[in-house]
């Protein structure tokens, strides 16, 4: 079994549950999080440092004192509407600082690098499902924050893997790890939000060329991420080529499917109110995620739309059985 396991951005809400499944696979896993977003009950599975991934000192000395062999990389900001008012701020949180933290990594000797990147790296897809060789066209300052990001990793000569994510969602229950954004954007927590306090839930927009006129997602549940992340790991030190994959289920729902799946799953009426579009949303991001199934073995095995909410519910809710 390899080596340790450096998790950035582990106190997060993928970061999480990801590093919950490399403990619980037997790999010792550090958390390496600044709490600029994260939350300390989240790390239960290894030892936490509290800082920057730029520090340089702090992360040369954590990759030799732990005997840090792999990272897995999500630290970083991840709104895109804060992004396209702030670009600067996405510059240098995302790209910046992954440059440092992967300039100390390879002079450290790590020898896996697993990167959480987005579906947002190919901008408005001129076709869909989106295979992974699609061109990177990255239509804000998100996204080209984190195509840069790839990029200095694929330069850095450490062997790695860039995940591309497309809509995260869904929970942990049992381990009462969750979504807990503030500010909250994402569609599922809210439309569970809007279930409780019967305020409205407005839907971005009812013009798009899709069957019901509402744009179309592929949400790809937190614990198949995980799954793909020691997947991605188990890869590469095995000695496969490193690559980029595309993580979603090859499927999509359309907001109002993911409204009615909540209606269904909660067994109520989900308030909503018809607004208009949300700038800088395409009308549909699915994933063609089948390199990801050949090359790694992943199967999206929870991302079925009603159990993703069910698992986000419970954990709203705070079911933990
Ligand atoms: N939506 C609504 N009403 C809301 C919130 C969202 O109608 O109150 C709609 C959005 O317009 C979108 C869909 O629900 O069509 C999903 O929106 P989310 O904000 O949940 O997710 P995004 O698709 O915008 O964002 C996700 C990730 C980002 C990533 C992006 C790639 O959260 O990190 O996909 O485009 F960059």
């Amino acid at each position: 079994m390899g080596g340790n396991v450096l998790v950035t951005g582990g106190a997060g809400y993928i970061g999480s549950v990801t590093a919950r499944a490399f403990a619980r696979s037997g790999r010792r896993v550090v958390v390496l999080d600044d709490f600029s977003t994260g939350h300390a009950d989240n790390v239960r599975w290894g030892p936490l440092v509290t800082g920057d991934i730029a520090d340089k000192d702090l992360v040369r000395g954590l990759v030799r004192d732990a005997q840090i062999t792999a990272v897995v990389h999500f630290a970083a900001k991840a709104l895109v509407g804060e992004s396209v008012r702030d670009p600067a701020l996405y510059d240098h949180w995302n790209r910046e600082k992954t440059e440092a933290l992967v300039e100390v990594c390879a002079e450290g000797g790590v020898s896996a690098f697993v990167f959480s990147s987005t579906c947002a790296v190919y901008g408005t897809p001129d076709q869909v499902p989106i295979p992974v060789a699609h061109d990177r066209a990255p239509v804000n300052p998100y996204g080209v924050s984190k195509a840069r990001c790839e990029d200095a990793i694929a330069g850095s000569g450490m062997p790695h893997a860039l995940l591309r994510y497309f809509n995260a969602a869904g929970a942990v229950p049992a381990a009462r790890l969750g979504e807990r954004h503030d500010p909250e954007t994402h569609l599922i927590p809210l439309t569970l939000r809007a279930r409780v306090t019967g305020n409205p839930l407005t839907i971005f927009g009812t013009d798009y060329p899709t069957p019901d006129g509402t744009c179309i997602r592929d949400y790809i549940h937190v614990l198949d991420l995980a799954d793909a992340h020691l997947r991605a790991l188990a890869h590469l030190e095995a000695g496969q080529p490193s690559g980029a994959w595309n993580l979603g289920t090859g499927g999509g729902a359309s907001v109002r499917e993911v409204i009615q799946a909540v209606e269904r799953v909660t067994e109520g009426k989900v308030p909503v109110q018809e607004g208009v579009r949300r700038e800088g949303d395409p009308a549909a991001l699915v994933a063609d995620a089948r390199s990801a199934e050949r090359d790694l073995g992943w199967h999206p095995a929870h991302s079925e739309l009603d159990r993703i909410v069910a698992d986000a519910w419970a954990y709203e809710r705070g079911d933990v059985a």
